[in-house]
Order: C-alpha cells, then sequence, then structure tokens
C-alpha cells in the first residue's frame, strides 16, 4: 500500500514536467522597431507559454522615423521583403503561431513579408496580433493571409500603441474568445443612419487624440452586448498632401468606462 502511494505521488508530481517538455509549443515570432510590438509579443508569449522569437534585419532600419518612413514605404510599394539574419525558421515542433508586427502603411512591415515568404507556413495554425497608431489590422492580416494560404488563421488581434497600458487584460479576453469578437465580426449591428447628437459625442470623446487624422463623420451603425457598446462611424479622413478617402473608424465603449477608439481601417 505504502509503495504504491509513492508511485502514485511520483507520478503526479513527474506528469506537469513530462507535458511541458514533450507537449506541442507554441511560438511568438514578431518585428519591432521601437518596443511597442515586443511589449505585446512578451504578453501574449507569458499569457500562453509560448516561445519568443525576434526578428532581426540583417540592415537594421534607421532610428530616424523619416528615413524609416522612406526606405520601408519603397520596399511596401514594390512588395519586397526585407533580408533577415534569421530568415529560415524550424516551425516543424510548434503548433500555434503567434505573428506579430507594427502596421507600416496599413500592411505588415517587409520583415514579416520575408519571414512568411521564406518559411513554409502550410498546415500551421497561426494567430495575427499587431499594433498600430490608428489601425490597420483587417488591411494588414489580409496580405499577410494572401501570403499564406494553406494557413489556419485561429484569430486576428491588435491595439493602439497607446492603449498599451490595457494589453495584458485585452490579450487575456482575446485569448478566452470574447476578444475576438471585437475586431472580426461586423454582425449586430444596426442600419447605417447619419451621425448626429448623442453619437458625435461619443466620436469626439473617442478621437480627441487623433486631430491628425481630420475625421468627418457622417454616418454610423451602433452595436449593443451586454458590458460592451460598438459604434462603427463612416467618415472622411485628410491627412497632410494625401487625397481625402474613406475609412470606417470603430469606436468601443466598456460599461462604466470612457468610449475609445479602437482603430481605422480604409475602405
Ligand atoms: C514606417 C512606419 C509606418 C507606419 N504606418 C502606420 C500606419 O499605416 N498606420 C498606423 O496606424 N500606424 C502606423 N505606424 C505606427 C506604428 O504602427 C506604431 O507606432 C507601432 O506601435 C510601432 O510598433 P513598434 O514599436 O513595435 O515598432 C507606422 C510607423 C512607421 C515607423
Amino acid at each position: 500500500m505504502k509503495l504504491r502511494l509513492i508511485i502514485l505521488s511520483a507520478i503526479l508530481l513527474l506528469a506537469p514536467a513530462c507535458k511541458r517538455s514533450s507537449g506541442p509549443k507554441d511560438l511568438v515570432v514578431y518585428f519591432s522597431h521601437t518596443g511597442t510590438t515586443e511589449t505585446l509579443a512578451g504578453i501574449f508569449a507569458q499569457q500562453t507559454g509560448a516561445e519568443m522569437l525576434r526578428l532581426e534585419c540583417e540592415e537594421a532600419y534607421p532610428d530616424s522615423f523619416e528615413a524609416t518612413l522612406a526606405i520601408s514605404g519603397e520596399e511596401i510599394r514594390d512588395a519586397v521583403g526585407r533580408p533577415l539574419k534569421n530568415c529560415k525558421v524550424d516551425l516543424e515542433p510548434y503548433n500555434t503561431i503567434y505573428i506579430g508586427y507594427p502596421v507600416w502603411y496599413g500592411t505588415i512591415p517587409p520583415p514579416v513579408r520575408t519571414f512568411v515568404t521564406d518559411n513554409d507556413m502550410g498546415g500551421k495554425k497561426v494567430v495575427i496580433f499587431c499594433t498600430y497608431g490608428s489601425g490597420g489590422l483587417k488591411s494588414s492580416s489580409r496580405t499577410l493571409e494572401d501570403l499564406m494560404p494553406e494557413t489556419e488563421i485561429a484569430g486576428r488581434f491588435g491595439i493602439a500603441a497607446r492603449r498599451m497600458e490595457h494589453a495584458a487584460e485585452e490579450v487575456a479576453a482575446f485569448l478566452a474568445g470574447s476578444g475576438k469578437a471585437v475586431s472580426d465580426s461586423d454582425e449586430g449591428y444596426s442600419e447605417p443612419r447619419s451621425a448626429e447628437g448623442s453619437d458625435l459625442e461619443v466620436f469626439r470623446s473617442a478621437t480627441a487624440g487623433y486631430a491628425y487624422l481630420n475625421l468627418v463623420p457622417f454616418m454610423v451603425s451602433v452595436r449593443e452586448e451586454p458590458g460592451l457598446t460598438s459604434w462603427i462611424f463612416v467618415c472622411e479622413s485628410s491627412m497632410g498632401d494625401s487625397p481625402t478617402r474613406k475609412v470606417e473608424v470603430l469606436i468601443l465603449q466598456k460599461e462604466g468606462e470612457e468610449p475609445y477608439l479602437q482603430s481605422v481601417e480604409k475602405i
């Protein structure tokens, strides 16, 4: 009897250790220029137990924002990747791969293009995550998904850099399944109507820090769910010398909190 108890205790003690060493592993692979996406990658790794891999360019982008804009702008226009020091990765041991990046020009940065074109992502389960100034999860993930058509996309997560203090709680909600609806589903919204009255108050409060986008709202659709109200405003946006464009602005308000801008997406 005593011997059986000792053996049973030993099995129970060893079981978690065995699971850690032999079970399927997950990988968080990410590119980050100024560290915001790296912080988000760390949160994903911490909450999922995944390993982390930072994509390193053979020649790093300059520290200057303007110079990086110019260099990456050309690469993105020509749809070319940027050579990586660690371009080939053995993905075989991994079950789910979390791919993270900052949105650049509404799309994926060139080093991420290199990673997905140089590695066979077929048959893998991928979760996409990104950080951005104002938005671009939808447009960037479309580009990424086109580059890996055989891959199952298990979820997409995006957060504005200025909201990073909420990242841990939002990643937890996303991983638990409830966050997916926030960015992925357009279902359940009211018919579009002219934006006026209280809609405009919400809009002004949530977009106060985004004056540079010169947003002019004209239509709005609303969705009410327990604990969350979502607005999609159809707006015009004009930045600098660029031509005016039509965008969708997603604003969220959790119960008892202020409304905030979740994302701006080009229509
Ligand atoms: C070259 C470049 C292009 C960018 N383009 C966009 C953009 O199209 N939309 C946007 O919302 N933010 C844009 N941003 C802002 C970044 O996505 C944002 O600051 C991000 O959180 C930076 O992440 P990182 O610190 O991991 O590099 C751009 C930044 C750079 C440097």
